[in-house]
């Protein structure tokens, strides 16, 4: 598999034209992803819609392809909703997550008719001060926190700890007791059309059996408290985030043993479980909208990062070792400390590439010890190569940071044979922007 197409595009060109550090994305892999997400769930639910987690790749110039790819959009916080309202996902197509939104995204997002995902009695009921204050009516939706009861997996996030206690310690969602609390209080918030149900589980388990008990536990939540729905046709049921991508190298996993569900593996079973537990609800299942918000299980292996070798080091003295000092650094790939186990894999794309391999310690540029991987097998390197780290396409860019006053990577989106800039390289300038000395 090559979602990179490495065949049509010259990373090592890329790297020179660009400069390094950079974010690569790839628009045709992220163009086959949906399809394959809509293939999949398609199959199996009339009602289908994406709505890609703009978190996982807040880039805009990526969000434009989503949009042009009528995918709705998943967004947390205010800076996330404009974004996608800058890359044109009609308002009706938002759904706005967040466990403390304030008065005025919801001022907002109440004018603009985007669905508010509510996550306590307090924001319901401000919701709808506000939407009464505007003489409007707010699109809501009751995001939920099921019971997963019995359920003895465990996490992979935290092996130790069980999915079914996390799923309820995490702050997202409405406690159970405040669910009552709402649900007594429905008919008072005269302001509110309830569209739908959310919940996100995440990514805790690649294992089918744990998809099913969430999705059922999901479902026989919604049959309890669909009376409170709004006459509205085909209202929703969203079960959030969560798919593993194929590669699953994301670093925020620690267990990552066993292989990723194909995407038809993953529908079939949430799809069965919703259903049978949709057969109790007075709406027929196939009247039912289900939503996903995929942030890694789609963006994930449609990244890479390129980076430029800037020296190079050896020790002959006792335990003989390489380095390659490279121009990115762990603050950029979220690495850190010493990595046991780096899922990330590190490839040379220059084309003077030597026939000779050996081991090298790829370090990065602040003054942490940058440990980016250890020991990583590549061809004889010289000062100037540029190296592929793969895959970096979720959560990476985002995260960030400005340590050593760095600078952070630009970004390109390779797509349909073309490559542009989709974000520039910021600039020392841009890092001490906000700093005021009198
Ligand atoms: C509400 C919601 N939806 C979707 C996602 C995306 O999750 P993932 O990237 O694991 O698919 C998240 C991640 O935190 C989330 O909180």
């Amino acid at each position: 598999m090559d979602p990179l197409k490495t065949d049509v595009y010259n990373l090592e060109r890329v790297a020179h034209e660009f400069g390094t550090p950079l974010f690569a994305f790839a628009g045709d892999a992220i163009r086959e992803r949906v399809a394959e997400f809509r293939g999949a769930f398609g199959m199996e639910w009339p009602r289908f819609e994406l709505m890609p987690s703009l978190k996982a790749c807040p880039i805009l110039g990526v969000r434009v392809l989503l949009s042009e790819l009528q995918c709705g959009c998943d967004v947390f916080g205010p800076g996330e909703f404009e974004g996608a309202l800058r890359c044109n996902v009609p308002p009706s197509r938002i759904s706005l997550n967040g466990s403390i939104k304030d008065e005025q995204i919801l001022r907002k997002a109440i004018l603009l008719g985007v669905r508010i995902v509510i996550d306590s009695p307090r924001e319901a009921s401000l919701i709808n001060e506000i939407a009464t204050s505007l003489s409007s009516t707010a699109f809501v939706m009751l995001r939920l926190k099921p019971d997963l009861g019995e359920l003895s997996a465990t996490s992979d996030f935290a092996p130790d700890l069980l999915i079914s206690e996390l799923s309820q310690r995490i702050k997202y969602g409405i406690p159970n007791s405040e669910l009552t609390e709402i649900v007594d209080a429905w008919s008072s918030y005269s302001q509110l059309k309830l569209v739908g149900f959310h919940s996100h589980m995440g990514r805790h388990s690649k294992r089918l059996e744990v998809w099913s008990a969430w999705a059922a536990a999901v479902a026989s939540q919604v049959v309890e408290i669909e009376s409170l729905l709004a006459d509205v046709d085909h209202p929703v049921i969203n079960i959030g985030g969560g798919f593993a991508s194929d590669l699953d190298a994301d670093l925020d996993v620690v267990d990552r043993s066993g292989n990723t569900p194909s995407l038809p593996e993953f529908a079939s079973v949430i799809c069965a479980a919703l259903r049978d537990k949709l057969s109790s609800s007075v709406i027929h299942w196939s009247d039912w909208t289900l939503e996903i918000e995929p942030g890694r299980g789609l963006h994930s292996d449609a990244g890479i990062h390129l980076t430029t070798v800037k020296n190079l080091k050896c020790e002959t003295v006792g335990e003989h070792r390489r380095w390659a000092e490279v121009d990115t650094s762990e603050v950029f790939l979220d690495l850190h400390g010493v990595p046991d186990e780096c899922p990330l894999q590190f490839t040379s794309v220059s084309s003077a590439s030597s026939s000779r391999h050996y081991r090298y310690d790829v370090v990065g540029l602040t003054c942490n010890a940058e440990m980016l991987s250890l020991d990583a097998e590549l061809p004889e390197l010289a000062v100037g190569d540029v190296l592929a780290i793969y895959p970096t396409g979720a959560y990476l860019e985002p995260m960030a940071a400005n340590f050593n006053a760095l600078p952070r990577p630009g970004s390109v989106l390779l797509d349909q044979g073309a490559v542009r800039l989709i974000k520039r390289h910021e600039t020392v300038d841009d890092v001490f922007a906000r700093d005021i000395i009198e």
